[in-house]
């Protein structure tokens, strides 16, 4: 495909949040709108993002800091969405190819919407792409005006339109691909509308169809997606909206989300099939999960988390930068963070890691088949071997590592005097499956 810039209006104050926070840093599932935005815009791989940046700029830059791929363009006074662009020309106007242009107040456009756009916007062969969407209330949106053909005529806004304009229910979404050319000289001819003196980045597309070049008009099949955020009430309408995509998406590669109101998955995670989040379960971040992984109630999984397959995650139970094993079971009342637990571990209820010594983060290690009992506090940085046992209410400290095999008791806790094996454990021992089966009561099944 030829080459794609894509340039994000993000300048604005954002006057209807009733805020001092620049609306694009407001958050939608955790992360600013404008994050959203700029996810959907790399997934293109285009060859440039650029940010128009104005109110509190130093905010939006700070949120992005370190990101070499996004280059900030300034526009000191807010005069309006085609103004705006005009800012970029010195940076972004040489060249061939294509410019899209992006709102940072529409956080829900799906990348897919956008790469489909930009497809047909080649193939009609066109010098504009507008996205639309027909709304039951297009309230302040701009409309699209079509022509006796079905042709795209002209974008009026709200503000001023007529009576039979207002009724249009085809609005404009803030979404764009122009011909670079074509957007550039467009953007020189710009007059500012009365009263606000604003230069509307839309009269680029009246203009254009005016001077006989063809623009196409693309309505998007989800209008959820031109979904634009000006007020706080739109903000946590969008919130709603994209948390149960994200449920939706998991639901449909076969996770069981039991109870969906009650349950929130960050963007980003990734879970296995057959996993089962039970009500009130959070994700907060892009964790890890495998497949037949058992999760809640009320667990609550951090970023920096992997938990592989058939794991349990149970009741009141906080991970945070872990990896758990594969059928590992952390059923109750635990906080694990900054911990590598191996795999077929049981971690009794109320056990914590102590990763935390006031100034620097630890790790706790808690090798393949250890028990770890009832209220049990690991103090990083600390290892406990494979197939230990440690104690219920055992303390084990900083740096005393248990040894593989080992018991450990108390507070500090200390090893078992290793009492010498009685002829049925040395048997026991001798064939480590049935070891594994530990104090599990097992029936015999019954003849038939
Ligand atoms: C704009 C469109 C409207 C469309 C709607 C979709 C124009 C004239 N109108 O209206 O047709 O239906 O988006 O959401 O383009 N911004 C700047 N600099 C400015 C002004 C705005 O960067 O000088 C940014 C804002 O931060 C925001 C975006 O552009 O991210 C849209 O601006 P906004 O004022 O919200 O435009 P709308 O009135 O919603
Ligand atoms: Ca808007």
């Amino acid at each position: 495909m030829p080459a794609l810039d894509v340039l994000i209006l993000a300048a604005g104050k954002g006057t209807r949040m009733k805020s001092d926070l620049p609306k694009v840093l407001h958050r939608v599932m955790g992360e600013p709108l404008l994050r959203h935005v700029v996810d959907a815009a790399r997934a293109l791989r285009p060859r440039r993002i650029g940010i128009i940046v104005g109110h509190r700029r130093e905010l939006v830059v700070e949120e992005f800091q370190g990101d070499k791929s996004l280059a900030f363009v300034v526009q000191e006074e807010q005069k309006g969405t085609g103004h705006a662009i005009r800012c970029a020309q010195a940076k972004f106007a040489r060249g061939g190819g294509h410019v899209m242009v992006l709102s940072g107040d529409v956080p829900l456009m799906r990348p897919e919407t956008l790469h489909d756009l930009y497809r047909s916007h080649l193939e009609h062969d066109v010098a504009a792409s507008v996205l639309t969407a027909v709304l039951d209330a297009p309230g302040s949106l701009g409309r699209i005006v079509r022509g006796r053909s079905g042709r795209l005529e002209k974008i009026v806004e709200a503000r001023d339109a007529t009576p039979e304009e207002s009724a249009v229910k085809e609005i404009n979404s803030g979404i764009y691909v122009f011909k670079k050319e074509a957007l550039f000289a467009g953007l020189k001819k710009l007059e500012p509308h009365p009263p606000s003196g604003e230069f509307y980045l839309t009269d680029v597309v009246k203009d254009l169809v005016l001077g006989g070049r063809k623009v196409h008009a693309e309505i998007i099949m989800d209008p959820t997606e031109a979904f634009g955020i000006n007020t706080r009430a739109e903000l946590a309408e969008a919130h709603r909206a994209l948390k149960a995509r994200i449920l939706e998406e998991h639901a449909e590669k076969g996770v069981i989300i039991v109870d969906p109101p009650t349950t929130y998955i960050a963007k980003g995670a990734v879970i296995g099939p057959g996993t089962v989040i039970l009500p009130f379960s959070v994700i907060s971040g892009a964790v890890n999960l495998g497949a037949r992984c058992r999760i809640g109630p009320f667990a609550h999984l951090r970023p920096g988390t992997t938990i592989a397959d058939g794991a349990t995650i149970g009741n009141f139970v906080e991970v945070k930068n872990s990896a758990i094993g594969a059928g590992t079971a952390v059923c109750h009342l635990s906080y694990l963070g900054d911990a590598t637990i191996g795999s077929r571990v049981n971690v009794g209820a109320g056990t914590i890691t102590a990763n935390f010594d006031g100034a620097t983060k630890h790790v706790a290690v808690v090798e393949d088949d250890a028990k770890l009992g009832a209220g049990v506090v690991l103090i990083a940085p600390v290892r406990v071997g494979r197939r230990s046992v440690v104690g219920a209410g055992a303390v084990v400290t900083a740096r005393h590592d248990v040894p593989e095999g080992t018991t450990v008791v108390g507070a500090p806790a200390r090893a078992l005097a290793a009492a010498p094996p009685k002829a049925k454990e040395r048997k026991r021992a001798a064939s480590p499956r049935r070891e594994d089966q530990g104090t599990r009561v097992r029936r015999r099944q019954p003849a038939k």
